[in-house]
């Protein structure tokens, strides 16, 4: 279990018999080199007190969502912030529930909800409950999210019943949750992803866009998912489906789009900015629709430029590895390297726009990976595969 080396590890503790259990969790995780942070609901403290998971962990334990405190030291926001996995073990039938509805109304599911990296859970309760279509269907919910389900294991239960539901032994769950730090060469890396178009508002009904689909960054914020990293996605307005496991942000205009960056960058190893900003937006918005004279004479709409998020996010002093995309129709590795330069990039992904079969809106890509030392090409294929190939190239770089 090297993998829990140097981590740190937020565990929620729910009511459960086996919460007597979660005591040796700690002790192991401590030994594994992890720093513990111990979350328990009100139910959990009446199986196991919270002066024996503080002594274990050498932390102060948390149970209230509003602790003045805990506020000024660890809030749930800087908990999420803090935790690189989450382990809740026991989680009861009614944690489960909880956390999949996205309820947010005690400390411990704020935190998860807030957090946005691997959680596992370690499903501890009664046989009948276990077999319940609810239970279930909140499980394949959170499942679908990306949670990784530790167990349940089978044998006699504290209530005299026999059957799943048995909270797996303390060695057997820390088996399984020091895989979310060993899938892929990405683990533990935080990465920032922005993609798909800006619309920049005219007047109510009209914008102006571009024909980005998000194809691109959806599967590179795939790819990176699939490697094991923690990603966040700022999207503007498409027509694909979000990927699992990754924290979505929405956005309409470059405004947004910049204001989401500066805010998500922090902490994050990786920024990749695939999005098709929009690079002017009109100077005034009108706040009713335009209605045209009927006159047929021309009329104008002044643009201003947008902020180039690329270039903000690469000026930053504690900047990620910066990695941006070059859309172009003609001089193509020119123009790409220009860029690279000019925004102080680490890496630009060069993309002929021009071809049909590899533009925008396109299944395939076909791109050249610049860096100041080297060109390599990625030879035409799925954007998936594609995407693939530069996650892998980028975490080579970092
Ligand atoms: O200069 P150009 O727009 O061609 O550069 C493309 C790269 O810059 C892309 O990675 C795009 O996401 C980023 N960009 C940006 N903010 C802008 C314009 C472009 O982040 N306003």
């Amino acid at each position: 279990m090297d993998s829990l080396t140097n981590k740190n590890v937020l565990l929620g503790v729910t009511g459960g018999i086996a919460a007597y259990k979660s005591a040796e969790i700690v002790r192991h995780l401590k030994k594994s080199g992890s720093s513990v942070r111990v979350v328990m609901t009100k139910s959990a403290e009446e199986f196991i007190t919270p002066l024996t998971l503080q002594a274990l962990s050498g932390n102060r334990v948390s149970s209230e969502l509003l602790d003045a405190e805990a506020e000024a030291a660890m809030g749930h926001i800087e908990l999420a912030k803090w935790a690189d996995a989450i382990l809740i073990a026991p989680a009861t039938a009614n944690t489960i529930a909880r956390l999949s509805s996205g309820r947010g109304d005690d400390l411990l599911s704020t935190v998860t909800l807030a957090f946005d990296g691997p959680v596992s859970l370690a499903p501890a309760m009664n046989q009948a409950m276990w077999r319940d279509e609810r239970t279930q269907e909140n499980l394949d919910r959170l499942i679908q999210k990306g949670y990784e389900v530790c167990g349940p294991g089978s044998g006699e239960q504290a209530c005299g019943d026999i059957g799943l539901g048995r909270m797996l032994e303390p060695l057997e769950i820390l088996q399984i949750f020091s895989n979310s730090f060993t899938k892929g060469k990405m683990s533990g890396k935080r990465v920032l992803i922005t993609a798909g178009p800006t619309q920049e508002p005219i007047d109510p009904v009209r914008f102006i866009t571009n024909r980005s689909s998000g194809k691109m960054g959806y599967n590179l914020a795939e790819a990176a998912i699939e490697s094991g990293a923690r990603v966040t996605l700022i999207s503007g307005p498409v027509d694909i489906p979000k990927p699992s496991n990754c924290n979505f942000v929405s956005v309409e205009t470059a405004q947004e789009m910049y204001d989401a960056v500066m805010h998500h960058v922090k902490e994050k190893d990786v920024y990749i900015g695939t999005a098709a900003v929009s690079d002017y937006k009109p100077v005034n918005t009108s706040n009713l629709k335009i209605k045209k004279d009927g006159s047929g004479k021309p009329i104008t709409l002044e643009l201003e430029e947008n902020k180039d998020i690329l270039k903000s996010v690469s000026e930053l002093q504690d900047k990620p590895y910066v990695v941006g995309f070059a859309a172009e129709t003609d001089n193509l590795l020119v123009n790409a390297d220009k860029k690279l330069k000019g925004k102080n990039l680490d890496l630009i992904v060069a993309n002929d726009v021009s071809d049909k079969e590899i533009g925008f809106n396109s299944e395939q890509n076909e791109v050249t990976l610049i860096t100041l030392k080297e060109k390599t090409l990625i030879e035409r294929q799925s954007k998936k595969k594609v995407s693939r190939q530069i996650i892998d190239f980028i975490s080579d770089q970092i």
